[in-house]
């Protein structure tokens, strides 16, 4: 159905996102293009479906040598893409959205009978949508049946999915693998793009890996293992049994209670929020993103405003005291968001290691300088610690990957060696071997009779690492249990907001 020869892409920068790219697509299969963050897949989809010209190299469509100029020249050819983030026009319906671009007009005679048609071929293929709702008021899942519908609708009869389930819920991503299944038994076939090894192993009929811009190996699912698979995404042995030794927790080190926080329009954003966390233990907070816990994770570190309740660390009230104050009672605090809460990028790595700690006496100079040389020495040896590849202590924050930069954060907490740690979304794209390594540390960080609290929107992570687990659904803190009595499924559930 789909073939490249040699393909190459160069971006305008200089950057080789392709580099002699063969790959290969048959008609009804589910086939699974896999790679880490960079890898290359968005630039190789996008080419696929005529958004980007290749700088060389070969594709065939159906057997046929093409040129595509544009999307339309892909979609002609039967060749659709759904993007990452969704392209729709927010205000206007579903069906709106729909036919949009076509030469059906949404309000003339046709309209009638062009409804009942998607209607029909939604039904079929289980990509029910109201369709007379605007797109803006639909979740997630319900845009992303539109978006698929949309290229039904084209006739596509090979569909470009771009990490469609990195937004859905897992009651959506059962949805939408059993669509993807009936439109495989209707002869179209499915490029489906994921880091998730998981999703490749359980779904996809054949499996191509990217790793730099280079195919690491195509192949089929009989022949696939997680082992094997993350070697060629990685290019080395990826350790993946991360051990998490049995414990019995301390003390109590961590305590909210009560906690309900407020949006800037004066909106519950968290509702009435109490647990506690242990030495030794990690708490994990489960949930589709954007259900409180970005919220949760600000009060903690003194960044958001406390409507009602209480934080205490050590049985000392810190709701509504500033980050600075909150570390030294022994708190590190691992943001969400390290390009913006994290890390200064403008300023360089000695810096970024010290902030937050200016006044710490292991740094102190003559009366109120900052010794720099201690610094130097401080950074360096925490690179070394924790494996940070830079070209120095010098170097520029912004001059280093995502991962070398989450470790930066990372390192920095843990070296105060704190009492309490929160993580949030601690791997967030990452790639696996920087993943597996904060996840280490993680763990470490309990056998250190550390209490951690980790908010993560990755279930495996939270299953991986937590004793103690909870759902964040719409503001509520909700099933909280011992790790070992709650199953995956139990806990896809509640983060559909279904108790189980
Ligand atoms: N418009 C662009 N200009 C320059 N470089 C880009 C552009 N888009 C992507 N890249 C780079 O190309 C490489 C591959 O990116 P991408 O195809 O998005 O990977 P993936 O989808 O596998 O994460 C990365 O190094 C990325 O930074
Ligand atoms: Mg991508």
């Amino acid at each position: 159905m789909v073939r490249t020869a040699n393909l190459t892409k160069t971006y305008a920068d200089g950057t080789h996102a392709l580099t002699g790219v063969d790959f290969s697509v048959t008609k009804g299969e589910i086939h699974g293009l896999l790679g880490e963050n960079g890898a290359g897949k968005t630039t190789l989809s996008k080419i696929l479906s005529g958004i980007l010209k290749p700088t060389s190299g070969e594709i065939y469509i159906k057997g046929n040598l093409v040129r595509m100029k544009r999307p339309s020249d892909a979609l002609g050819l039967g060749v659709g893409m759904v993007h990452q983030h969704f392209a729709l026009v927010r205000p206007f319906s579903a069906f709106e959205n729909i036919v949009l671009g076509t030469d059906l007009n949404p309000t003339g005679e046709r309209a009638k009978e062009a409804k009942a048609s998607i209607m029909e071929l939604a039904k079929g293929v289980g990509l029910q949508v109201a369709l007379d709702t605007p797109v803006e008021s639909l979740s997630l899942g319900a845009q992303q049946r539109v978006e698929i519908l949309k290229m039904l609708y084209r006739r596509v009869d090979i569909l470009i999915l771009d990490e469609p389930t990195s937004s859905l819920t897992i009651k959506e991503t059962g949805e939408l693998f059993k669509s993807l299944l009936k439109l495989k038994e209707e002869g179209k076939c499915v490029i489906f793009i994921t880091h998730k090894l998981r999703e490749v192993m359980d779904f996809c009929d054949s499996i191509t890996v990217l790793r730099q811009g280079k195919v690491t190996g195509r192949i089929s699912k009989s022949e696939a293992s997680p082992i094997t698979l993350a070697r060629m995404m990685v290019g080395r042995n990826v350790e993946f049994e991360l051990k998490r030794p049995p414990m019995t927790p301390g003390a109590e080190v961590f305590a909210i209670d009560n906690l309900t926080l407020l949006d800037k329009a004066g909106k519950e954003v968290v509702k009435d929020v109490s647990l506690r966390v242990r030495r030794g233990e990690i708490f994990g907070i489960a949930g589709v993103e954007g259900n409180g816990q970005t919220e949760l994770a600000e009060a903690i570190a003194g960044i958001r405003r406390v409507a009602r309740g209480s934080i205490r660390l050590k049985g000392t009230e810190t709701g509504g005291k500033s980050s600075s104050v909150i570390r030294r009672h022994g708190a590190g605090l691992i943001p969400e968001d390290r390009r913006r809460m994290g890390l200064i990028l403008e300023m360089n790595l000695e810096e970024n290691v010290i902030l937050g700690k200016q006044r710490d006496l292991q740094f102190r100079g003559s009366l109120t300088s900052i010794a720099w040389r201690k610094v130097r020495q401080f950074t360096s040896d925490l690179m070394k610690k924790f494996e940070i590849t830079a070209k120095g202590p010098e170097s520029p924050a912004r001059s280093l990957s995502g991962g070398n930069q989450q470790k930066v954060v990372v390192s920095r907490e843990l070296s105060s060696d704190p009492d309490f740690i929160v993580a949030a979304q601690p791997t967030r794209g990452l790639d696996v071997a920087a993943t597996e390594y904060i996840r280490k540390l993680l763990l470490d960080s309990r056998s250190a009779g550390k209490a951690v609290l980790l908010i993560s929107a990755e279930l495996d992570e939270i299953l991986q690492l937590s004793d103690q687990i909870g759902v964040m659904y719409e503001g509520r803190l909700i099933g909280v249990g011992a790790a070992e009595t709650m199953s995956r499924e139990t806990i896809g559930l509640l983060m559909g907001g279904i108790a189980a």
